[in-house]
């Protein structure tokens, strides 16, 4: 596996942090990993350049960090690129940031079909714009026979919306005799979120200092790994990513457990 990597090559620590890959590799992966990508308007204006600069940049990492997860053998990665709050923003940014999808498929898409990574995404889609809409589904219909890592955007997303609907989905269920209510647990209401065909994040990402959820994925990070960093999101590198996963598994988990 590891000779697929030529990711180092240029870096000057490269043969420590190609151990660090492997030794991770020997230990148990997070299978889920979820990323609030933080940070892109502040390392933007750090350098005198417009907010979407950041974001632009930002993109970048993404495509860096879904080819070392796959590598590491990540399941899913899960990126938090547009929340049901974020409509609020200039329009010129939201705009932007309807872009991003587009140019990131257009540009990277040959690139995970060629390593096997599967496109999904969670969130209200048919409130994109037509041009967003188009191009992730086209990608996640190219992608849908792969096996390897899935890279689910969370893109118009917002868990309390995701929660609701889902308990009023649970209520039609009931009223109309298709599901008793004594059935309903945590498993089944599971199933009536957007994250149905997921497991639960095994560990949660921040960038940029922030210690907060901002309405991510509240029910399925119930038992979490957390790591936060202060690293802005288009400095976030490898070495971040192997960081954060040492961190995890170093730690014990015992949901709820002793
Ligand atoms: C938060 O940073 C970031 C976002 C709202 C957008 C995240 C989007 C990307 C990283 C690019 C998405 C990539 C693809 C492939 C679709 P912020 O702007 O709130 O940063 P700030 O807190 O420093 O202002």
């Amino acid at each position: 596996m590891l000779k697929k990597m030529n990711l180092w090559k240029n870096q000057n620590n490269s043969s420590s942090l190609r151990d660090r890959i492997q030794q991770i590799i020997d230990h148990e992966v997070p299978s889920h990993v979820a990323i609030i990508m933080d940070g892109n308007g502040r390392w933007a204006k750090k350098r005198a350049l417009p907010r979407v600069a950041g974001h632009h940049e930002g993109m970048k990492v993404v495509r860096k960090i879904t080819k070392l997860a796959n590598e590491l053998g990540v399941k899913t990665l899960t990126v938090y690129a547009f929340s049901t709050e974020n409509w609020k923003r200039p329009k010129m940014e939201v705009d932007f940031l309807m872009k991003l999808p587009e140019e990131f498929l257009g540009t990277f898409l040959p690139e995970l079909i060629e390593e096997n990574v599967r496109v999904e995404m969670i969130g209200y889609m048919d409130k994109l714009p037509e041009h967003t809409r188009k191009a992730v589904s086209k990608a996640m219909e190219d992608t849908k026979g792969n096996t390897g890592l899935v890279l689910n955007f969370a893109l118009n997303y917002g868990s309390r919306a995701e929660i609701l609907d889902g308990v009023k989905r649970v209520l039609a269920d009931v009223q109309s005799g298709i599901m008793d209510e004594d059935e309903l647990n945590e498993e089944v209401f599971s199933s009536y979120l957007m994250t149905k065909e997921l497991n639960d994040p095994d560990l949660l990402i921040r960038t940029s200092g922030e210690i907060r959820l901002s309405n991510f994925m509240l029910w399925q990070l119930a038992y979490s790994e957390f790591w936060f960093t202060d690293v802005l999101w288009p400095d976030f590198n490898e070495e971040h990513f192997v960081e954060a996963i040492e961190a995890f598994q170093s730690r014990q988990r015992r949901f709820g457990g002793v």
